[in-house]
């Protein structure tokens, strides 16, 4: 009999226990017992006796991947004022959609979408940023907890340099934090995280607010950093004695004190990085849009030797893809590229880049984004194109993420239990 989320699948199994190396087995078995991986053996295991055994022989089974920075509003402005930079395009495009989700049915319309294409695009675990709305917030919660997607979400906070319908009273946006926290902290599988949207955003004393929050809940904090030139001068400007734009989320406790993401950290100096390194910051590097925005090249090889946990993002609607696999080739192409100039900066490799989209971003919720025992049960099974069989495990991987698509994940499972299936004949 079927316990729930316990089976074992057979199919040629890959992930990266490390940056530095895949490890694959052909036809290997994954024996799943309510929800977490048990074991990972060449041979038929004991266990398979008791349980159902799917064959996905010929397949690839790997790590579901991790999205450690969107925006749900953003969805439906995907490609939208590509021609602008960070601070022109918020304010004439995301400024103007963000306050449609005052509105709780139009959350209703969209945030479904945004969770079917996460699942569809293997996407198991996400930290994604929601609006300043609570109502809408809540709704994107239960959508993705009914979904079964492993998730933070964060109700922004906003009260200082914002389109009038997105400046929020200071303590009502605190409250209304901690209304959220205590709603969704004890939820197994979408959790809440502080979001201050980023510094220009929010006034010194909602920042007290959330620092506050931050010691009392002990909540993870996500946010944005050096990610273009302008903002930083404006962060410059709003906080001029404080040393460094992230000195002025550790001053308030929001830059460490718990896990933190801190997306794009582009324009950084050794000391700031090391600042990072040392604080256990993880930067969330967010390759489609820092070229979409021409927000620059993040120096990660330079982060990685020093220590950084990096981690990547799709931020969507600055991103315009869901899809992992995209983000990992143009975080590869932007480390080729800075290597030109950079000679001392190594291109990042395949293995590793995919291990900054598995097992590094999953370290942020736990045990998942690898295939060793008492990881979660987050993979996908991908189906590959019948001339791609003769190859290798690892040359099979790096075909599907130069060339895969959405359509060729053929299930995804969070915990052992689909959040996609289709059913496929086997090749
Ligand atoms: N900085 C503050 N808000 C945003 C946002 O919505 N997208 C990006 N890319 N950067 C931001
Ligand atoms: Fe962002």
């Amino acid at each position: 009999m079927e316990r729930h989320g316990s089976f074992v699948l057979q199919g040629n199994i890959i992930y990266t226990p490390d940056k530095d190396h895949f490890i694959t087995l052909k036809n290997g078995y994954i024996v799943v017992e309510e929800g977490r991986i048990s074991a990972i053996c060449a041979t038929k295991p004991a266990a398979a006796a008791a349980l159902p055994l799917k064959d996905c022989r010929g397949k690839l089974i790997m790590p579901g991947f991790a999205d450690l920075h969107l925006h749900a509003p953003q969805y439906i402005q995907i490609g939208m004022g590509m021609d602008d930079q960070l601070l022109d395009w918020l304010n004439r495009y995301t400024f103007k959609e963000e306050p449609k989700f005052a509105d709780p049915d139009y959350a209703r319309q969209i945030y479904p979408l945004l969770a079917e294409e996460l699942a569809d695009c293997g996407t198991t675990s996400a930290s994604i940023f929601a609006t300043i709305h609570p109502e809408s917030t809540d709704i994107l919660c239960d959508i993705l907890a009914q979904k079964g997607l492993r998730t933070y979400v964060g109700k922004v906070n906003m009260d200082n340099n914002s389109a009038p319908a997105l400046t929020e009273d200071t303590a009502q946006s605190l409250s209304d934090t901690e209304a959220f926290i205590k709603k969704w902290h004890k939820h197994p599988l979408v959790k809440p995280i502080i979001t201050p949207r980023f510094v220009p955003s929010v006034t010194a004393g909602m920042m007290t607010g959330l620092g506050k929050l931050v010691r009392e809940y002990n909540v993870p904090v996500q946010s944005h950093l050096s990610e273009n030139k302008g903002e930083i001068q404006l962060v410059k400007e709003l906080f001029p004695e404080d040393q460094y734009y992230m000195s002025v989320y550790d001053r308030f406790d929001l830059f460490g004190t718990t896990p933190t993401l801190m997306a794009h950290c582009i324009h950084l100096s050794e000391e700031e990085i090391a600042i990072m390194a040392r604080k256990d910051v993880y930067a969330v590097h967010c390759p489609a849009s820092n070229l979409n925005l021409a927000s620059g090249l993040m120096p990660l090889r330079r982060m990685l030797d020093a220590g950084v946990k990096v981690v990547l993002g799709s931020d969507i609607g600055g991103g315009h893809t869901l899809f992992i696999p995209h983000e990992i080739v143009r975080a590869i192409e932007i480390s080729k590229i800075r290597s030109i100039d950079h000679p001392e900066e190594a291109p990042l490799k395949l293995c590793e880049a995919f291990y900054l989209a598995t097992k590094a971003g999953g370290s942020f919720f736990g045990q998942t984004g690898s295939l060793e025992p008492d990881y979660s049960a987050d993979f996908l099974v991908v189906t590959l194109p019948i001339f791609q069989q003769d190859r290798t495990i690892e040359e099979q991987l790096q075909y599907f993420i130069y060339h895969g698509r959405a359509q060729d994940i053929e299930d995804v499972y969070v915990q052992g239990r689909p959040v996609k299936h289709t059913d496929k004949p086997a090749v």
